[in-house]
């Protein structure tokens, strides 16, 4: 298989340390002596890293991811943490540019840009996240914002970064709704990603790079959408607060 498919449980802002430690020691249990064919991630918020990495730090195909970083290196910008500051804490992923972040917190395509270099310069791996909203899939307009985030936030990138990059095309409209774009929808707007990825960086790369599906992921429908073609796995949100449940959705959708 040239792609391992990678599962990636974003919490969001969920769980505090005990209920971290809580959630990993009963992961743990589940796991333990135990291999996937597949990239396994949690995203627990910052506060929660250290507590994380203290239970579930050797579990070989378990690996930590932080949900943001900044786009700058240091210096007075409160409330914000660096890429640097979150390679010290053992992670190797960091989620950047998430609709919410996008949304809520107007982060544009360039500032995700500056986040993802960022992450590269000290070698942690972004989690790249883009997506329509439902007014722009259903005005016709899906096509031209994908083009442009993924085209904006990819800029520069070498082929190295790239590879060591994960897509996430997660819809908005799908994100928390309990909507999950069909197999169909999401097998074809993974293809069209690819198919940008592409133009952008040639037909090797694209076929290297990973593409998570995000948005109402559950152990029932985890099997359909990963058996898609273009589809490398998921960022997992509601359904990866219980560690059960997580475990589900790896196990039906893994290859
Ligand atoms: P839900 O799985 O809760 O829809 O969230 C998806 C998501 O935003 C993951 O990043």
């Amino acid at each position: 298989m040239i792609r391992k498919p990678i599962f990636a449980a974003n919490w969001k802002m969920n769980k505090g340390p005990s209920e971290t430690e809580d959630f990993a020691k009963s992961l743990l249990s589940k796991v333990q002596n135990r291999t996937f064919p597949c990239d396994i991630v949690i995203a627990p918020p910052f506060v929660s890293l250290t507590k994380a990495a203290e239970i579930l730090g050797n579990v070989s195909s378990i690996t930590l991811a932080a949900q943001n970083c900044s786009q700058f290196d240091s210096g007075a910008y409160t409330g914000e943490i660096s890429a640097m500051m979150l390679k010290e804490f053992f992670i190797h992923y960091v989620i950047i540019g998430h609709s919410e972040r996008r949304s809520i917190f107007g982060e544009t395509d360039e500032v995700i840009n500056a986040k993802i270099r960022k992450a590269r310069e000290v070698n942690l791996k972004p989690i790249f996240c883009i997506g329509e909203t439902l007014e722009e899939r259903e005005g016709g307009r899906l096509e031209k914002v994908l083009r442009t985030q993924v085209s904006e936030g990819l800029k520069g990138l070498s082929e190295r970064d790239l590879l060591d990059t994960v897509i996430a095309y997660e819809p908005v409209w799908a994100i928390g709704t309990g909507v999950t774009a069909t197999a169909e929808q999401a097998q074809d707007t993974h293809a069209f990603v690819r198919s940008l990825v592409a133009e952008q960086f040639g037909a090797d790369s694209a076929a290297k790079i990973r593409i998570q599906y995000g948005g109402s992921v559950k152990p029932g429908n985890a099997a359909e959408l990963m058996a898609c073609p273009d589809i490398d796995g998921a960022l997992i949100g509601g359904a990866s607060l219980e560690p059960q449940s997580f475990l589900d959705i790896i196990e039906k959708g893994a290859p």
